[in-house]
């Protein structure tokens, strides 16, 4: 394969059909989203510093200011490692073709998000899943990773907490496996898109700081609640940045000075727009735990540790997605079916948005999964 094959991305096939007409969406991965208007007020950013923007081109690594907010946030001292992205999916295509070369064993997270798995068999790598299923649960099971590393692996890619199963490393586990991939000597790609959504413990360190060969991703889509602004970044060694530019080159070249301005401000007030996201979005996952708590006929969910994505199996339906695409289309209700992370008998429950809108979907989803099991029909 080549890299102009790449497969397709369930994932965004499935939102590009539908996220623009839903009227209840209880299906993403990042938490209820800032206007500008809001944002300028919360940040204090005047219309005067926005009309001040100049459309040169920025630095190929990123505005100075913006990379400085984001190393003293998640890796203190290392502002020259950073490099600013469009998003983290540029970062993670980036950093995945600068380092993976055909025939590289590269452990992969199952299930996994889409960018982090088909980009290696892309590039000609061979992925070697780390299944993150357990029975009826999830869990990071770091005997089945030991037994993937072999002296082959080049790469090993995670993302924790994970999308869409919730799962996350305590941090004592945390700190194992750090030692673990250090002591492998492959390269850490670590997706720490979900690091600020945690409800019960702080957010893990970033690994970039203690393992030599590491590429951490971050970005502002999901806890920030600024999708649309498509900023990321990846922690990088200098050498693997110096690739990734070569390769961006090619690609975007660099961001633009009025998305780096905002995304610098919301970095430097980090909290004071995550704290009322999570708290939100930690309210929604009691919800979340009370519902299935009262449908064991329908569902099976585990709580997910971190993120805003749950990933519960539908008793009875062996493959949801005709069911999603009906809930879509009669009820307006937006969830994720299984099948887009290739396990059809779940389904994908973002809880990050407003707490009506989300009891609404979840009352949706229940009624049609009793209407599927009871009337045969979609199943
Ligand atoms: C695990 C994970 N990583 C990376 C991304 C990419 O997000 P963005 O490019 O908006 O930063 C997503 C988006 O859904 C994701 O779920």
């Amino acid at each position: 394969m080549s890299i102009g094959q790449i497969p397709r991305a369930p994932l965004e096939d499935w939102f590009r059909d539908r996220y623009f007409t839903a009227s209840v969406d209880i299906s993403s991965s990042g938490v209820e989203n800032y206007a500008l208007g809001e944002l300028r007020e919360i940040l204090g950013i005047t219309t005067r510093e926005l009309d001040e923007t100049v459309f040169r081109d920025s630095p190929s690594v990123g505005a100075p200011a913006l990379r400085a907010a984001v190393a003293a946030r998640y890796a203190p001292g290392r502002s020259e490692n950073v490099v600013v992205t469009h998003g983290s999916s540029e970062a993670i295509f980036l950093a995945t073709a600068a380092l993976v070369r055909p025939g590289d064993e590269v452990v992969v997270p199952g299930p996994g998000y889409h960018a982090l798995v088909s980009t290696v068999t892309a590039l000609g790598g061979r992925p070697r899943v780390w299944d993150l299923g357990s029975g009826e649960g999830f869990a990071a099971d770091l005997d089945r990773l030991r037994d993937l590393l072999g002296t082959r692996v080049r790469a090993v890619i995670v993302n924790f907490p994970h999308n869409p199963t919730g799962v996350t490393l305590d941090r004592s586990a945390y700190g194992e496996f750090v030692e673990l991939i250090a002591r492998s000597g492959a390269y850490l790609l670590w997706d720490g898109a979900f690091t600020d959504l945690v409800y019960d413990a702080p957010p893990l360190p970033d690994p970039f700081l203690t393992v030599e060969r590491c590429v951490s991703f971050g970005t502002l889509s999901k806890s920030y609640g600024l999708p649309g602004l498509r900023v990321g970044w990846a922690f990088a060694p200098r050498h693997v940045i110096a690739d990734m530019v070569r390769l961006r080159d090619y690609l975007t070249i660099a961001t633009s000075p009025l998305t780096e301005s905002v995304a610098t401000a919301a970095v430097l007030n980090a909290d004071v727009l995550i704290g009322p996201r999570r708290a939100q979005a930690k309210a929604n996952r009691e919800f979340l735990t009370r519902w299935a708590h009262d449908h064991p006929d329908l569902v099976r969910c585990p709580v997910p540790g971190g993120g805003v994505t749950a990933f519960p199996r539908v008793i009875g339906v062996p493959n949801v997605t005709d069911m999603c695409a009906a809930l879509a289309e009669d009820r307006g209700v937006l969830v994720v079916p299984g099948s887009c992370f290739g396990v059809p008998d779940r389904i994908r429950v973002g809880f990050g948005g407003p707490a009506d809108e989300f009891a609404k979907g979840l009352t949706a989803l229940s009624e049609t999964v009793v209407k599927t099991t009871t009337g045969g029909v979609w199943a």
